[in-house]
């Protein structure tokens, strides 16, 4: 049967790639990372290879370097980013070559080029930047949960925020104010109090 150019093989990419990750090649202080270029497989049947844009930076990256968290090493640090899809493997329907993307909670996103479950994904929107997109998935799912699944906020809810100009600090401070509800806020500094009130006020 002659070859059809233009028809992608099963997994659009089977060449592997070599891109730099962020590595924890064992549990220690920031000392024990290291920048190191590794091959990158093709994705997987259900699984897609994604160009990173941005990969947020989060506290549970420090419990999982010092190993409070023991995911075995070595290990590519990072739990959320965004970026484009550059390769497809068997199975995946939904998703596509080009495709703008973003996770959390799956790891190995401190890197160039990452393999990640297409279902793990989800879109970015067109007027959403790939910045803006990897900065809001953990502390915006995190935030998002305490105010609908812990406690269904509303017009009646007045609740009190630690830390508010952090990142799920600040995040909160907007969900609770679009839900309707009253926040008392607390910062560790008139700078960081004023962060929390102009996040209020850019919503
Ligand atoms: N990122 C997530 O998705 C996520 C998910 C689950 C849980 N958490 C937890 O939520 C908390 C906030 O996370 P975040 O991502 O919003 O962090 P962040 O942006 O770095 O904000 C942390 C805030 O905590 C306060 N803080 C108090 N003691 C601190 C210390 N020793 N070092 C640094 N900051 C200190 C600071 O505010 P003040 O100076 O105003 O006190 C700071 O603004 C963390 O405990 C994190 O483990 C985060």
């Amino acid at each position: 049967m002659p070859t059809d150019q233009t028809t992608p093989p099963a997994s659009s990419d089977v060449t592997p790639q070599t891109a730099r990750a962020l590595v924890v090649p064992r549990h220690g202080g920031s000392d024990a990372l290291s920048v190191t270029d590794r091959e990158i497989p093709a994705p997987g049947p259900g699984e897609v290879r994604v160009q990173v844009a941005a990969s947020g930076v989060n506290f549970i990256d420090v419990y999982q370097r010092e190993g409070v968290y023991p995911i075995p090493t070595p290990f590519t640090l990072g739990v959320e980013m965004a970026g484009t899809v550059e390769a497809v493997g068997e199975g995946v329907d939904d998703v596509q070559v080009g495709d703008r993307v973003a996770q959390a909670m799956n790891l190995g996103s401190h890197a160039e080029l990452a393999v990640f479950a297409a279902d793990r994904l989800v879109p970015v929107p067109d007027d959403v930047d790939l910045e803006v997109a990897a900065a809001a998935m953990l502390q915006g799912c995190t935030a998002h949960f305490l105010v609908t699944d812990t406690f269904p906020v509303g017009p009646d809810t007045t609740a009190l925020v630690h830390a508010a100009a952090g990142g799920v600090g600040q995040l909160l401070v907007q969900l609770i104010k679009a839900q309707g509800g009253t926040v008392v806020a607390t910062a560790g500094s008139p700078d960081k109090l004023e962060t929390a009130r102009s996040a209020v006020r850019t919503t």
